[in-house]
C-alpha cells in the first residue's frame, strides 16, 4: 500500500471561493485524493485557510469585524461550504493555529542558525494618509513587468510576478485610493534565497515528470534577471505570527510578524500536527507524513495550486525547508493550472464576479459542478465557464449518458425479472468483447489518473459510460427477452454489474451520485476493477437492488436563461 500525502493550495480567509477558485486546487485535490484511497493506498489529504496578510485584514475591515473574529467566522464557513461540495479533506485547518504559529518561528530560527537570514533597513511605502506602511496588497498599481494596471504590492496576478510594493509604477493605497505616499526606512528580515539557488536549481532538474507550466514558471523566475531574489519574509502589521527565533525574541523586530507567503505552507506541515492534536494522536501519527528521519521517506508528496502560486512552492517554500537543514519531506510532484474564466472575462472575488461555491450549491447540487469543473479543467490553457457549454455537458454526459443507462436497465429489470439480479446463462462474445473494451479503457483511466491528467481522466470516464450505453443498444435485452429470456437475464446481469463498477470507478468525480448508486445496489463492494471480468459478477443472481430515483436531472433552456442573467452582474 502506497501512502499519499495531498496538499491543496490554502485558499485566502477573505471570503467565500468562486469556482474558478475551487477547480485551481480543492477539487483536482480532492479527485485525486478519492482516487487514491479507491486504490486501497493510505492518503492524508490537507487543506486550510489562509489567515494572515493583507487579504485577511482588507476583508475583516470591510465586513467591520476584529479580524481574530473575522478568520473563526470564515473559517467555519469555508468548510461548510467544502464539506458540501465533497472535499474529503483528512483535516482542513488554519494557518492562525498555535501550531502553525510555534513550526513558522521554529523555522524562521533554523535559517538564521544557518546564516539564511540577513536583517536590512529597507525602504516601505509609507501612507500619510492612512498612517500606517502599505506592505502587499495594501499598494496596487501598474506592473513593472508586462503593465496590468491592477498589480499589488506582492505579486502580479496577471503575469505571476513576484513584486515589492516599490515595484510598482504609480502607486496607490489599497485601502484608501491615496497617491499621497511616501517612503521610510524600516527594519526587516530577508532570506537569502540567491545563496540557495544553485540547490534549488538541481532540486527542479531533479523533477523530470513535473508538468511544463510548472517547470517553466519556475525555471523562469530562477533565471530570468532577478528572478531569485532574496525576499523580506516580515512586514510591519499587527495580524500574524510574530517575529520569533524558535521561542526565543528578535530583538529589533517587536512589534512585527512574519510575511503572510512565509508562514502559509508552513500551515501544510502545521495542518498535519492540528490534524493529530484534534483527534488526541501522538506526535508520531503526524510526522510519518512529513519527516524523512520518521518514516516519510516512502510518502509520495503531491501539491496541486494555481499558476500563480508556482513560484512560492517552487522557490520559497523549498528555500525554507531546505535551508532549515532538517529532514522534512519536499514536494515530488506539483500539478498547477491556469485560469478559467467566466463568461467571456475573468473570475473576480475582488469584484464578486461570477459564480461562487454557496451559490453554486443553491442551484444545482455538487456532482452537477464537480463534473463540469473537472472535465474542463483549465490544464493546457485558460478555459471558460459558459452556461451553455455546462447545460450540454451535464445533459449529454450526466444525463443521457451515466442517468439514463442507469435508469433504464434497473426499470427494465424490475418489469420483467423483479428487484433482484436475474440469473440468465455465462456471458457471451458480446459481453466478452465489453470486457475487453472496458479492461483496455480502465487500465488506461488509471493512467491518467494516476498522472492528474484531470480532462483526459474524464474523457476517458466518460467513454467507458458511453460502453455500456452502446452495449445495451446493441444487446437491447428489451428485443431478445421475447426470443430468449435466459440471454436476455445475462445481458441485464452485465448491466447491473456495470452500475456497480461506474459506481466505483466514478466516485472521485461524482461521489454524492456514486453513493446512490451503490446504495441501489444495495452493495458496501466497493474494491478497484483490478479484473473487469470479476467486477461485473461481483452481484450474484438472487442479489436485490431498488431502482434509484433519477440520479441527474436536466437543465432546461430557461433554468441556463435565468441563471445566466442572474450572474451576470457582480455579487453584491
Ligand atoms: O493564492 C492563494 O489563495 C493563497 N492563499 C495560497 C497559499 S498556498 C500555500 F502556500 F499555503
Ligand atoms: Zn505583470
Amino acid at each position: 500500500m502506497a501512502r499519499i500525502l495531498i496538499t491543496s493550495a490554502i485558499p485566502y480567509i477573505n471570503g467565500i471561493k468562486h469556482l474558478g477558485n475551487l477547480i485551481g486546487s480543492q477539487l483536482p485535490a480532492d479527485l485525486y485524493a478519492r482516487y487514491q484511497r479507491g486504490r486501497g493506498n493510505e492518503v492524508m489529504f490537507l487543506c486550510a485557510t489562509d489567515e494572515h496578510g493583507t487579504p485577511a485584514e482588507l476583508a475583516a475591515a470591510k465586513a467591520e469585524k476584529p479580524i481574530a473574529e473575522y478568520c473563526a467566522e470564515m473559517h467555519g464557513v469555508q468548510l461548510d461550504i467544502a464539506n458540501r461540495f465533497g472535499l474529503s479533506f483528512d483535516h482542513f485547518g488554519r494557518s492562525s493555529s498555535d501550531q502553525n504559529k510555534r513550526l513558522t518561528q521554529h523555522f524562521a530560527g533554523k535559517l538564521d542558525e544557518a546564516g539564511l537570514i540577513r536583517e536590512v533597513s529597507e525602504k516601505q511605502v509609507y501612507s500619510n494618509t492612512d498612517g500606517r506602511f502599505l506592505p502587499d496588497r495594501y499598494i496596487e498599481g501598474t506592473c513593472p513587468n508586462c503593465g496590468y494596471d491592477r498589480a499589488r504590492g506582492d505579486q502580479c496576478e496577471n503575469c505571476t510576478k513576484q513584486l515589492d510594493p516599490t515595484d510598482l509604477i504609480d502607486p496607490r493605497s489599497a485601502i484608501s485610493g491615496s497617491t499621497d505616499l511616501e517612503v521610510r526606512e524600516t527594519k526587516h528580515l530577508y532570506l537569502r534565497q540567491s545563496a540557495m539557488k544553485d540547490q534549488l536549481d538541481a532540486w527542479i532538474d531533479s523533477k523530470a515528470d513535473w508538468p511544463i507550466l510548472t517547470t517553466s514558471i519556475a525555471k523562469k523566475w530562477l533565471h530570468d534577471g532577478d528572478g531569485l531574489r532574496d525576499r523580506g519574509i516580515t512586514r510591519d502589521l499587527d495580524w500574524g505570527v510574530p517575529v520569533k527565533k524558535g521561542d526565543q525574541d528578535w530583538p529589533g523586530m517587536e512589534g512585527k510578524v512574519f510575511y503572510v507567503w512565509f508562514d502559509a505552507p508552513i500551515e501544510y506541515i502545521a495542518c498535519a500536527k492540528e490534524w493529530a492534536d484534534s483527534t488526541g494522536k501522538p506526535d508520531a501519527e503526524w510526522e510519518r507524513w512529513w519527516r524523512t528521519d520518521k518514516g516519510a521517506d516512502d510518502v509520495r508528496y503531491v501539491q496541486f495550486m494555481g499558476k500563480d502560486n508556482v513560484p512560492f512552492h517552487t522557490l520559497s517554500f523549498p528555500a525554507t525547508i531546505l535551508g532549515s537543514g532538517e529532514p522534512w519531506k519536499m514536494v515530488d510532484h506539483l500539478k498547477s493550472f491556469n485560469y478559467l474564466n467566466y463568461d467571456g472575462g475573468q473570475f473576480s472575488t475582488s469584484q464578486g464576479r461570477g459564480v461562487f461555491m454557496d451559490q453554486a450549491l443553491e442551484l444545482l447540487p455538487a456532482d452537477y459542478w464537480r463534473w463540469w469543473l473537472l472535465s474542463h479543467a483549465p490544464e493546457s490553457s485558460d478555459s471558460e465557464f459558459t452556461w451553455e457549454n455546462f447545460q450540454q455537458s451535464v445533459n449529454k454526459d450526466l444525463a443521457d449518458v451515466l442517468g439514463n443507462f442507469v435508469s433504464r436497465i434497473t426499470k427494465f429489470c424490475r418489469s420483467k425479472f423483479g428487484e433482484a439480479v436475474p440469473e440468465g446463462g455465462v456471458y457471451g462474445e458480446r459481453e466478452n468483447a465489453l470486457i475487453l473494451e472496458l479492461t483496455r479503457r480502465i487500465r488506461a483511466y488509471e493512467g491518467f489518473m494516476e498522472a492528474m491528467e484531470v480532462r483526459k481522466s474524464a474523457q476517458e470516464l466518460r467513454a467507458i459510460w458511453v460502453a455500456g450505453n452502446e452495449y445495451l443498444q446493441a444487446a437491447a435485452p428489451w428485443s431478445t427477452f421475447k426470443e430468449n429470456p435466459e440471454q436476455a437475464a445475462a445481458q441485464v446481469r452485465l448491466g447491473l454489474n456495470l452500475i456497480r463498477l461506474y459506481a466505483v470507478l466514478s466516485a472521485p468525480f461524482i461521489p454524492n451520485a456514486s453513493a446512490r448508486m451503490l446504495s441501489a445496489m444495495n452493495t458496501l463492494a466497493t474494491d478497484w476493477p483490478d479484473d473487469v471480468e470479476a467486477a461485473l459478477n461481483a452481484l450474484p443472481a438472487g442479489h436485490a437492488f431498488t431502482v434509484p430515483d433519477v440520479l441527474f436531472a436536466k437543465i432546461t433552456d430557461d433554468q441556463r436563461e435565468d441563471w445566466q442573467a442572474r450572474f451576470a452582474g457582480t455579487r453584491g
